[in-house]
């Protein structure tokens, strides 16, 4: 159970009365969001889809916040797509700079709270800028323990298959016979991350948009029509309240 529930939840709240139905000993390790609807956001308010960008951003903090307040491990935000470069010049441009922008000013907030920055995804084609204080980040915070933030830029999920195949045919020391889905998984980007648990959704689509494929094989889904910008502490709380209601069985049957 939190200590400091009341510095997370406001006492009579909607937010209150989900974390009080929360199991703390069956929370999802990791939990993976596709983050969704930031130009419809945008749009909806007459706004410049950067503007939904921009919002997003916030909701990064407040997902990445409410996380380690809970004592999930690992948070996997899906930040820019292989096909997002396909998006007009100034909308990406604008993307990497947001990130960066965001790196330089949580980066103090991340030290300090021990969190640790994982990036995934095909980074050498990230800009030069955005990618160096992503590595600066990523070395600053490798110790941490607390929380991983993962994030998926420039990420294809069957890229991240393809790579890996990559890897192994040209890895000396792999006995090609001795090679199953433990050891394939070591090939991944995901190294050293396990599996999510929980997979997010905003924005009301149903579908898993090449992320995370190979290691999204048990994970249960949660979908909301909010869009990403409106994504907040009550929507995080609501998805962990249903995840507990499911029945996990991966492929077993229960009772026995
Ligand atoms: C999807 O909305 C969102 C993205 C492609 C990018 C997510 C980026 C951020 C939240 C900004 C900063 C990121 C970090 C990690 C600080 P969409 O543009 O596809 O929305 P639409 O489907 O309504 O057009």
């Amino acid at each position: 159970m939190l200590e400091n529930l009341k510095d997370f939840v406001k006492p009579g709240s909607e937010e209150e009365s989900l974390v009080k139905q929360l199991d703390f000993s069956r929370l999802p390790r990791h939990v993976a969001v596709i983050m969704d609807g930031n130009g419809r956001w945008a749009k909806k308010r007459k706004l410049p889809r950067v503007e939904g960008h921009r919002a997003g951003a916030k909701s990064v903090r407040q997902a990445v916040e409410t996380c380690a307040h809970l004592g999930i491990e690992y948070l996997t935000l899906y930040a820019f797509s292989k096909e997002n470069w396909k998006r007009p010049k100034k909308e990406v441009a604008t993307l990497w700079r947001l990130l960066e922008e965001y790196l330089k000013n949580e980066d103090k907030v991340l030290v300090k709270n021990k969190f640790r920055l994982k990036v995934i995804g095909q980074i050498e084609a990230i800009p030069d800028s955005t990618r160096k204080e992503l590595k600066r980040v990523e070395e600053l915070t490798k110790n941490n323990t607390r929380l991983t933030v993962v994030l998926a830029l420039n990420y294809g999920g069957r890229d991240e298959i393809v790579d890996a195949v990559k890897k192994i045919a040209t890895d000396k020391n792999l006995d090609i016979d001795s090679l199953n889905e433990e050891k394939f998984s070591q090939y991944l980007y995901t190294i050293h991350v396990p599996d999510p648990d929980l997979l997010i959704r905003t924005s009301g689509e149903l579908r898993v948009s090449n992320f995370l494929l190979w290691q999204i094989a048990y994970a249960e889904i949660w979908i909301t029509q909010e869009f990403w910008p409106d994504f907040r502490k009550k929507h995080l709380l609501q998805a962990l309240v249903d995840y507990q209601k499911r029945e996990r069985r991966f492929g077993d049957i229960y009772p026995r």
